[in-house]
């Protein structure tokens, strides 16, 4: 069995780790950092990693090499950037609820910007930065009510949700900011949403910025950079086929329909698009348990492992490894967790399949190492790098 082609790592190495593991393919990552990054550059787009799909050492390192910005959303991923290399100045902190010291990290390191999203947040950073003799570079965050059509948990650009400075707080905020002398506002920043896969969406979100854009610079406010925030999906169900995602009309959608002004710089928060496909979860299976009505495969990896199926009801391709039948039986792939939404994907057509076999969770390079827990006082998993 060809387990090098398959899981691009051989058996024998395979089998030292202890299961379940994450495992990523260096060789797709840097060719998907490329892809984005020629496309960009195109445009003369500036990308921000979105650092919470993945914050891996080994990860981020590669990242930084390709000269990615980087867009955090805690004081500690601020200060994770900055030890990974990632310049001051290419450093966005992003994020609803920032506490003072988290702004004080951002203020002592001289960031590129602060996203902000409530006039009571504009104010606190202001009386930290005065405190701190420093200007702060702020960006607002503007709420565009544009729908991402995407599931609701990661929906964010709606007047419902709770992100962003929505319009009708504009005019209040305007008239305040004379009043806030440690704080210059750079930029403009929207984040509709993630695992987007349609480009209508990000084409509404572009209409949308060139109008609030628009009212800005009618107001004097000379606004330096325009930040579309991330939310590029990813085709989970075809994840061989499909690897990397097309950057070029991603990119070519913001080139047709945002109206920038000329000495206004584009940036983009890209987390999900150019991480996800290069990590799988590796697991193994404990027990085959036949039902009535189906079988349950029942894995060593849980939701402790890999979250997003039983959060979002999101469904990863699955593959066993070891199985050579060429047949096919279907199984419900569950986890060992005590919960029923413990549970990777119902119906799922898998070789034949027996304890000890391997089982690959594909594309599971975003949201998935970071967003494991140690619920039930599960282990810390090996990662692993091919
Ligand atoms: N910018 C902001 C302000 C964000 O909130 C996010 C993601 C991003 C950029 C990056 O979005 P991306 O390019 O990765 O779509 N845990 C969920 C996804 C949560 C996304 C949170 N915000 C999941 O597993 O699907």
């Amino acid at each position: 069995m060809d387990f090098l082609i398959r899981t691009k790592m051989k058996k024998e190495k395979l089998i030292q780790h202890r299961t379940p593991f994450y495992c990523y393919d260096l060789k797709l990552l840097n060719q998907t950092l490329d892809q984005a990054q020629t496309h960009a550059k195109k445009h003369d787009y500036h990308i921000h990693y979105a650092m919470k799909a993945n914050t891996n050492d080994r990860i981020l390192e590669v990242i930084q090499s390709k000269n990615f910005g980087a867009d955090c959303v805690s004081g500690n991923e601020v200060k994770k950037a900055l030890e990974k290399g990632f310049k001051p100045n290419q450093i966005a902190f992003a994020g609803v609820g920032k506490s003072d010291e988290e702004i004080e990290i951002g203020l002592q390191n001289d960031i590129f910007t602060f996203n902000c999203e409530s006039v009571q947040e504009i104010e606190i950073i202001n009386e930290l930065a005065t405190k701190a003799n420093k200007v702060a570079r702020i960006a607002l965050r503007l709420n565009p009510n544009v729908d991402a059509k995407t599931h609701k948990y990661i929906t964010t650009g709606l007047e419902e949700n709770k992100f962003g400075i929505n319009s009708w707080e504009l005019e209040g905020l305007l008239e305040k900011l004379p009043s806030l002398s440690n704080i210059k506002v750079t930029g403009l920043h929207f984040h509709i949403g993630s695992q987007i896969t349609s480009m209508t969406p990000f084409k509404n979100l572009c209409i949308r910025v060139n109008e609030l854009n628009q009212w800005f610079l009618d107001r004097g406010i000379h606004i330096e950079h325009l930040n579309l925030g991330g939310g590029l999906g990813i085709d989970y169900q075809n994840p061989k086929e499909n690897p990397i995602p097309d950057f070029e009309l991603f990119f070519g959608v913001f080139k047709q329909f945002l109206e920038p002004r000329v000495h206004q710089e584009i940036h983009f928060e890209l987390g999900r698009s150019l991480v996800a496909n290069c990590g799988s979860l590796i697991s193994k299976v404990l027990y085959i348990k036949n039902g009535i009505k189906t079988n349950f495969a029942i894995i060593d990896a849980g939701m402790t492992e890999l979250i997003r199926p039983a959060l979002y009801q999101a469904s990863h391709s699955i593959e066993n490894l070891t199985s050579v039948s060429s047949d096919s039986e279907f199984y419900d792939v569950v986890g060992p967790i005590c919960e029923s939404s413990d549970c990777f994907g119902k119906k799922i057509e898998l070789k034949p399949t027996k304890r000890g076999d391997y089982i690959k969770i594909h594309s599971t390079g975003a949201y998935g190492e970071v967003m494991t827990s140690g619920y039930n006082l599960r282990e810390q998993n090996p990662v692993v790098f091919v």
